[in-house]
Order: structure tokens, then C-alpha cells, then sequence
């Protein structure tokens, strides 16, 4: 079948505006995948590198902690606490499903307004559903200061001992 434009035969409008449209069709189809070809690349030279954050939490200096005192570090869900023989640290995260528990100064216990878990301030579960005690976490002393990792669980019973 022959073509318009090899009969030499004028274009109609209608015809003009179809080709119109087929060519920005086309270009606009060129145009998105050479961009999205330039996004991949782009995206290709980026380091595929997850940077996390970091677990130790630097708190104070032992000795200007006095005995009895709980330190609620709401931010990193921690609490420090330190006993006459030492510190130790506790998860501020509930182990029934993971709400943030308060510590109750009144009653000297750890409550979850989620469902209602208590917690001794040793950790151990006083009244459920939390399944499992508050995790304790690493403490140690690191240039003087007290450094807590909320990344490094260690048993329930750790007491960083100082004199
Ligand atoms: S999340 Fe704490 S009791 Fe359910």
C-alpha cells in the first residue's frame, strides 16, 4: 500500500496531528528511559553502605552517682541503676510486645502502660504478661565514664562492681 508521502499527496490536518502525537509519544518514551537509565547508574555508584547508629551511650562519672540512684535515659530506653555494690543497666523496652515502660519512683518498680506488666528494679517480671525479664545491658567504665552498649544483653544477675 502505497504512502501519502510517497504519492507526493498533501498531508490533512487530521493526519499532521496524528503524526505529531506518535513522534512526542516516541520522544517522551526515549526521554524516560534515558532517565531511567541515568537514575540506575547513578544509584550504581552509590556505596550500598547501611551506616548504624551507635549503641554506647557514655553517662556520667560512677563516683557522682550516688547508691540508690535510677537514671531513665528515655532516649536510648535505658535505665542505669546504682546499687551499694554497683551498677547495672537495664532495657527500657517491654518484652511482652515492645512498648516503652516507666519507672515508678513511689513503688520502686518498672510498669508498662501497655497491658499492664510490672517489673522489679532488678528487671525480673513482677506481674505479666511480659514474658521475660528486662534485658540487662553491657555497662562498663570507659575513661572514666560510665559507657552503657544497649546492643550487648548480658546475664541477669551482672552488676559492674565498684568501690
Ligand atoms: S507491651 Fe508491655 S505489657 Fe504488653
Amino acid at each position: 500500500m502505497p504512502l501519502y508521502d510517497d504519492l507526493k499527496l498533501p498531508l490533512s490536518d487530521e493526519e499532521l496531528s496524528r503524526r505529531r502525537l506518535l513522534g512526542l509519544v516516541g520522544t517522551s518514551a526515549l526521554v524516560a528511559a534515558a532517565i531511567g537509565t541515568g537514575v540506575s547508574f547513578l544509584r550504581y555508584l552509590e556505596p550500598a553502605v547501611l551506616f548504624e547508629e551507635d549503641t554506647r551511650v557514655g553517662i556520667d562519672r560512677p563516683e557522682d552517682i550516688t547508691p540508690g540512684t535510677v537514671l531513665v535515659l528515655a532516649k536510648q530506653h535505658i535505665y542505669v541503676v546504682r546499687t551499694h555494690d554497683g551498677f547495672y543497666a537495664l532495657s527500657s523496652v517491654c518484652t511482652h510486645l515492645g512498648c516503652m515502660t516507666q519507672y515508678q519512683r513511689e513503688q520502686n518498680e518498672i510498669d508498662c502502660p501497655c497491658h499492664g506488666s510490672r517489673f522489679e528494679l532488678s528487671g525480673e517480671v513482677k506481674k505479666g504478661p511480659a514474658p521475660r525479664p528486662l534485658p540487662r545491658l553491657q555497662i562498663t567504665i570507659d575513661r572514666g565514664l560510665l559507657v552503657v552498649d544497649s546492643s550487648v544483653h548480658v546475664a541477669h544477675d551482672a552488676l559492674l562492681k565498684v568501690s
